[in-house]
């Protein structure tokens, strides 16, 4: 089965045709970095703008590279919530432009659950149930994947997410947006063990988390250096933070595989392109004889293959929408919407 899938939730515009959920035979992704870079992050309206324009051409560009007409799809699946409502509802009206003119089913996609199904690409041999790590740049949740469409959250953040943080973080040190991945390369080869940071805790529960903390020490011990002439190893810093974030992320993580009594562990979400998050977990679930499961590179970031993937699953389930169709700015990934 083939799905034309849409995805425009914040700032890429992609197109993807999958087939069966796990193979991709084509994927494209426009991404705005260079339009939001000088303003430090993504400006919501520039993401509409940028979407409108672009999204013709790129899922044009997906269709041409599968080789198919719309007569070889069976649906047409979107990324309908959570994320920018302006970016959303561009899609959201474009997939349904074209499953109406085409007369396919249109099957709404949660952007969580796509994240997640990016593993069903990366690894087919990979089935539910199991316990999926999400971060992203606006959410961090410890989630309970009992079947391809049933969720229950076992943990989140109280604060920013994870991806935030390493951004909040990247920024103080004068790198680019987005952030993340500057970190994780200028960090390459630095001492996680020259600053200490907070660890921090959360009353109320073991597998919530918290990183506002984590990330104000960041900035304060910046601004005290700057006061004082001090010039710190930015290297050696930004590896001890991303020490510090992951290791919140590894012990909540492992607690909710102890508490539910899982063995397979998936990781999702633009973060989990991190070098030291995936050499972490490699190492702990070898010698904890967990089966680990990350995206390839190329899946971690925001993509319409994962929509492609979790959709094909949607579709399967009956999760069929119609044109009444609206976007979601937030949406818990329980819900269908
Ligand atoms: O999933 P995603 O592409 O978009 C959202 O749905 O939010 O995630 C984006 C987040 C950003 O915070 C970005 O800095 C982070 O993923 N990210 C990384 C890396 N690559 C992307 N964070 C740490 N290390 C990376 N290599
Ligand atoms: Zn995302």
């Amino acid at each position: 089965m083939k799905i034309l899938a849409i995805e425009s939730s914040c700032d890429d515009t992609a197109a993807a045709v999958v087939e069966d959920g796990r193979k991709i035979l084509s994927s494209i992704v426009a991404s705005q970095i260079t339009d939001h870079q000088m303003y430090g992050g993504v400006v919501p309206e520039i993401a509409s703008r940028c979407h409108a324009q672009t999204i013709g051409a790129v899922t044009e560009a997906a269709m041409r590279k599968a080789a198919l007409d719309y007569d070889d799809l069976e649906a047409v699946a979107v990324t309908f919530a959570p994320g920018l409502i302006g970016s959303l509802l561009v899609g959201v009206n474009f997939a349904k432009g074209i499953a109406y003119a085409s007369s396919l089913p249109l099957v709404a996609v949660h952007h969580l659950r796509s994240h997640i199904a990016a593993n069903y690409i990366t690894h087919p041999e990979l089935t539910p149930p199991f316990v999926a790590l999400v971060v992203s740049g606006g959410h961090s949740h410890i989630v309970l994947v009992k079947d391809y469409t049933t969720f229950e959250v076992l943990g989140r953040t109280r604060d920013d997410a994870a991806g935030e943080a390493l951004d909040k973080a990247a920024r103080a040190m004068g790198l680019p947006y987005p952030g993340g991945a500057h970190l994780d390369a200028m960090a390459k080869g630095g001492d996680p063990r020259a600053f200490s940071f907070p660890h921090p805790h959360v009353d109320g529960s073991a597998l919530d988390f918290s990183f506002s903390g984590l990330k104000t020490s960041v900035v304060n011990l910046l601004h005290r250096a700057a006061q004082k002439g001090e010039t710190l190893d930015y290297r050696d810093l930004g590896a001890s933070y991303q020490w510090a974030v992951t290791d919140c992320l590894i012990q909540n993580t492992l607690r909710a595989m102890e508490l539910t009594n899982q063995k397979k562990l998936v990781v999702a979400g633009g973060v989990s392109a991190n070098s030291v998050l995936r050499e972490r977990l490699q190492t702990i679930c070898r010698s904890r004889k967990i089966e680990l499961y990350l995206p390839q590179l190329s899946l971690c970031g925001d993509n319409a293959a994962m929509v492609g993937a979790q959709g094909y699953y949607e579709y399967r389930a009956g999760n069929i929408a119609n044109l009444l169709l609206n976007a979601r700015a937030s949406l818990a990934i329980e819900d269908r919407g």
